[in-house]
């Protein structure tokens, strides 16, 4: 009698036993699953190829013709990591994203200080194409207290002027240079978007005209409109992207390359600059929700950067009413936040 009920306490105490360890197991086996970066990604890029909200793009009439479907995500990590889902391979135009890339080169050549007395570094609360953002500030240009940014259109075609050259390719092949040291390899200006941009464009126009009256461009506005314009066209798929988010999310040094684009000093001020205005009006919410500094493109593309981890980027052209694509804000906001990329998160 004693005995059996030994035999069944052992039993008992051996179920238990077994019971935890394959408990222990399951939960580690999802904490794997959780945390590694590729599954993150098939996940997110499954629970939201079916989504069908928002609309591309359509003042650039190039932008319109874009197939909405096209989803791909890419993330880059430090080490030079490469994690994608979806279409790597379709380039669209980078449009606003290329703005981020040439504020650097400005601050990479000229300083942090050019950027922030010239243009400003705070956001406007407006549209990315804002002129009332451009006579609200005016005033105080040449004060050392100018309050616009790089990230919305009137800061960004100013950027492109302050980049140096003898002539429009000498500045053309420098911007360029910089955007391909970033992703890893040459990148290519997709004509058919140039082409419809700069027939289309004649609001930026009237923004680079504005400008040089304000002090803010020192000559040549149309040269800088077009330059913009050619920089905004240039073509980038998902894994270029995520590259170019990995080289600031790597200090500056591109992680698949091992190049160093910026220096590491000057990353902290472009991700700033990021953070308070990259998503335009919605770029609160945005942080608000993923602590990322991001930048959004009216191509479809967006590009995020955890510090010190890694970059992402997804590409789907429907975008919502302030101009961000609605896939692409989604993904990354559940990939970063399953990963742990928000920085201003307590570390776990
Ligand atoms: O200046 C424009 O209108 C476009 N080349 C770029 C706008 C853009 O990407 C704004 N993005 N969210």
């Amino acid at each position: 009698m004693i005995n059996k009920a030994l035999s069944y306490g052992r039993r008992a105490w051996f179920a238990g036993v077994v019971g935890i360890v394959l408990v222990a197991g399951w939960t580690l086996a999802a904490q794997q699953a959780a945390s590694d970066p590729q599954t993150v990604v098939n996940n997110a890029f499954n629970q939201f190829k079916a989504l069908k909200e928002g609309k591309n793009a359509d003042y650039i009439p190039a932008l319109a013709k874009v197939n909405p479907d096209l989803f791909g995500i890419a993330l880059v990590t430090v080490d030079g990591k490469v994690y994608t889902a979806g279409d790597v391979k379709t380039e669209v135009s980078i449009q606003s994203i290329s703005k981020v890339f040439t504020m650097a080169q400005v601050i990479q050549e000229q300083g942090l200080d050019a950027i922030e007395k010239r243009i400003g570094v705070d956001a406007t609360g407006a549209r990315f194409n804002s002129i009332i953002a451009v006579e609200g500030v005016r005033t105080v240009v040449g004060t050392g207290a100018a309050e616009m940014n790089p990230l919305v259109n009137p800061g960004a075609i100013s950027a492109t002027s302050m980049v140096t050259g003898a002539n429009a390719d000498a500045v053309w092949k420098k911007i360029i240079g910089f955007h391909n040291d970033a992703a890893g390899r040459n990148l290519t200006v997709l004509q058919d978007v140039y082409k419809s941009e700069s027939d289309s464009n004649q609001r930026n126009q009237a923004i680079g005209a504005l400008m040089l009256a304000y002090g803010y461009i020192k000559s040549n506005w149309p040269q800088a409109v077009d330059l913009y314009t050619r920089q905004c066209s240039i073509g980038v798929n998902v894994k270029d992207l995520a590259t170019m988010a990995g080289t600031l999310a790597a200090g500056g040094r591109n992680p698949v390359t091992g190049k160093q684009v910026i220096d590491a000093a000057k990353v902290p001020g472009v991700l700033a600059v990021m953070a308070t205005a990259g998503l335009y009006d919605d770029s609160g919410k945005w942080l608000y929700h993923t602590g990322l500094p991001a930048k959004s493109g009216v191509g479809g593309g967006i590009i995020a950067v955890s510090p010190g981890k890694f970059g992402i980027a997804v590409i789907s052209p429907p975008l919502d009413d302030a101009g961000n694509s609605i896939r692409a804000q989604r993904s990354i906001t559940v990939i970063s936040n399953t990963l742990g990329g928000n920085p201003l998160a307590p570390k776990r």
